[in-house]
């Protein structure tokens, strides 16, 4: 019987992988026969990418004439346009109105949500939760999908470690493990298994490579990483999301050791093309390719699109210089016209497996329009994602959850806004109604009659007025909670700071309301780390929500008044001062760690290496324990993995969630190793007064590191395992490697 089943198991599976390769066969003789009828002139025309003008332009407008290109067929794809109606009316004159009637592309930047908004994506990767955030992504190219999106730029996978950088908002933090889980999860939600499916777009991960490394944290900024870094920190993620099957790729606008990413072979063909096999294509990011000039790398625009594209570029995001200039430079014998072939090859067969040959309006649908949107579920959805995200950074004496039946003052700039709450790269999320504010979600936690409000002052002026009114508010309530934080555009593109304290007056603020004696809880909302040390020495509680999203206030009430209790870690370190970044859990040692004893440890005159809150950290309303750590042996090889397994307890007084980190160090290396490298961890739920014991396995390969000569491998010798409830607090464990 057994025999039997196995035969027709490999039958049925040699059925299945046959049809695979029928169907690709298919789309091959399709695609080549197609670009057998192309012109050069339209082949080039697959490599263009234009915004249309539609909706918000996220760079300089080059070209406004992009209809009349479309109608000549030069155009492969258009963004920042949305919806059924709008995005059928341009695919019906590139299939009615062109000579061959290919359909186009269309791309969006679609970063944490579309319409229902979730929590930016650095809040979201500190919810630990791979399901949660896979989900916000399908939701996203669900609601993106419904307005006639087939192609979302996203994820961001920049490894960051620098909060200066306003992109930190759009990634999952410092950590290459995390960051690679979190990628590879994102590119499951935005495509999910097929390209085919009617409400999955294709992802565009982004921006390679180690654009998060742009110097002090400024964007657009030179970045030069020595290559064993690249390949240990920067390039992971961009493999995880890859081989999690994002079908194309867009590179970064920084330079890299000297050249820009836009032309950079390196990355473009030895990596991505003869180490890692990607066979879809890569888009360059806005007039990238132009802007190789003021890099001081090509001469003029004709130089910069022979650069590129020799180097294996496909497609010009809105700079028009392959347009304008592939076909002199292919008579120049510059650029082969075997090149621009293979390029457009790429970019048609994405529109094959999207099904657009079948049917170029399957994602301009009005029914979806109005069904897919904006749903029940999805509200839920981000609801819940938004409190997972949140970090609780301080409790003292238990203040938080609020007691019912106190009188709670609620103060500050973020109270009643419905802006700044969506965050940044916002898509299509409305900015003024639907956003539930934390006064709305308060009222409807505790009622209106348990409430009084003030909003002190504003989140960016010198106006201190509104004071007053403020500390009055405060002295007649029980408790205050005051929210504060940044502009939601002080994170995203090009908006970096130079300085990461609470902008205006409102630390100023906080300093009065301290003066009236009452708890203090601070509800920060901010699009990265802040400097928050006066905030964290005199406050009661901190609850860093970051920018939450559409239900961002009635996540909060839920977790202010303990309907749900916190569970986030950030993934990201919190630094002191300024002064102190780049700060990161996984850092080096250095010849002359720090030490107390003596003067010539690394260590700065007037504050101290450690972070105001490291990586890993996050409080919840329950404590939890660890303890009894044990190691399945006191060596690993190749064939016998290591177990480890700890005890932990839950020992407050509320149900609640942990996520138990494992870390290794890697005692001695041929290159210098971090002190503390992530390897693992679980998420588990305890009730109160409930232990468990949670088990890890550690692996070779996940011993494994890129040396000197760029091999990845694991090296005989001792290492340490750490296991904790964040990336100082921990045990240890040691073993060797034989
Ligand atoms: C520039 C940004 O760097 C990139 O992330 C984005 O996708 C494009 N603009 C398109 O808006």
């Amino acid at each position: 019987m057994q025999k039997i089943i196995y035969i027709l198991t490999l039958l049925s599976l040699s059925f299945t992988i046959s049809a695979q390769n029928s169907d690709k066969i298919k789309m091959n003789k399709f695609v080549d026969d197609l670009l057998n009828k192309m012109t050069l002139e339209e082949k080039i025309g697959q490599t263009v990418l234009y915004t249309s003008g539609y909706d918000v332009i996220t760079g300089p407008t080059v070209d406004p004439n992009y209809k009349e290109y479309l109608k000549k067929g030069m155009v492969g794809g258009i963004f920042n346009g949305v919806g059924a109606d709008y995005t059928r009316s341009l695919q019906k004159i590139a299939v009615e109105e062109t000579r061959l009637g290919i359909p186009l592309l269309f791309g969006y930047d679609v970063i944490h949500g579309y319409k229902t908004i979730f929590p930016m994506p650095l809040a979201e990767s500190c919810s630990w939760d791979l399901d949660a955030i896979e989900n916000s992504a399908r939701i996203a190219s669900k609601e993106a999908t419904a307005e006639g999106i087939n192609w979302i730029f996203a994820p961001m996978v920049d490894i960051a470690r620098d909060a200066r950088w306003g992109r930190i908002v759009e990634g999952a933090g410092e950590d290459v493990y995390w960051g690679s889980l979190v990628a590879a999860a994102r590119i499951r939600g935005i495509q999910g298994k097929d390209l085919k499916d009617r409400e999955r777009a294709m992802a565009c991960v982004k921006h390679f490579a180690a654009y998060g490394a742009s110097m002090a944290g400024r964007d657009y900024n030179t970045v030069d990483v020595s290559l064993v870094e690249l390949w240990n920190t920067y390039l992971p993620p961009f493999k995880a999301a890859l081989y999690a099957g994002s079908a194309t790729i867009m590179t970064a606008f920084n330079d890299l050791n000297g050249i820009p990413a836009t032309a950079n072979k390196y990355l473009l063909k030895d990596i991505l093309i003869d180490k890692w096999k990607f066979d879809g294509f890569v888009v360059s990011d806005y007039t990238s390719v132009n802007e190789m000039i003021p890099h001081g790398y090509a001469r003029d625009e004709k130089h910069s699109a022979e650069l590129s594209m020799n180097a294996g570029l496909d497609m010009d995001m809105q700079g028009g210089v392959f347009m304008k200039y592939l076909k002199e430079l292919i008579a120049e014998g510059k650029v082969l016209e075997k090149d621009v072939t293979l390029a457009a090859r790429k970019i048609l067969i994405k529109k094959y497996e999207l099904g657009l040959f079948e049917d170029p309006y399957r994602y301009s649908d009005s029914k979806r329009e109005k069904t897919d949107i904006m749903t029940a579920e999805h509200k839920e959805a981000a609801r819940d994602m938004a409190r997972k995200s949140f970090v609780l950074l301080k409790n003292d004496n238990q203040v938080l959850p609020l007691t019912s039946g106190k009188k709670i003052a609620l103060i500050g700039p973020m109270i009643k806004d419905k802006r700044e709450i969506i965050g940044s790269w916002s898509a299509m999320g409305d900015r003024t109604n639907v956003p539930v504010s934390i006064y709305e979600g308060m009222v409807e936690a505790v009622g209106e009659h348990n409430l009084l409000y003030a909003k002190g002052c504003d989140i960016e002026s010198d106006d201190t007025s509104g004071f007053e009114e403020a500390v009055k508010t405060a002295s007649q309530a029980d408790i205050v909670v005051v929210s504060v934080g940044e502009f939601h555009n002080m994170t995203g593109e090009n908006n970096s700071r130079a300085g990461l304290d609470l902008p205006g007056v409102q630390l100023q603020l906080l300093k009065k309301l301290k003066e009236t004696g009452k708890p203090i809880v601070m509800v920060l909302m901010s699009g990265r780390p802040m400097t928050i040390t006066w905030e964290n020495a005199h406050l009661d509680a901190i609850l860093d929500v970051w920018f939450p999203g559409t239900m961002g206030g009635a996540a909060i009430a839920d977790v202010l008044t303990g309907k749900y209790n916190p569970s986030g870690k950030l993934t990201v370190t919190f630094p002191q001062v300024v002064g102190q970044i780049p700060l990161f859990y996984n850092h080096k040692s250095t010849g002359r760690p720090f030490d107390a004893s003596t003067n010539y440890g690394s260590r700065y005159w007037d504050v101290s290496n450690d972070p105001l809150y490291p990586f890993g950290y996050g409080l919840s309303y329950t404590t939890f324990e660890y303890a009894d750590m044990k190691l399945s042996s006191e060596t690993i090889t190749k064939n016998s993995p290591l177990k480890i397994s700890v005890k932990v307890s839950n020992t407050g007084k509320y149900d609640g969630e942990e996520v138990v980190q494992l870390y290794t160090r890697d005692v001695i290396g041929s290159i210098t190793r971090p002190v503390k490298e992530l390897k693992g961890y679980s998420k588990i739920f305890l009730k109160a007064g409930e232990s468990r014991i949670v088990d890890f396995t550690l692996t070779v390969d996940d011993l494994r590191f890129y040396n000197a000569d760029l091999e990845y491998v694991y090296e005989i010798g001792d290492f340490s395992v750490f296991v904790g409830g964040n990336s100082q607090k921990t045990l240890e464990g040691k073993f060797t490697l034989k």
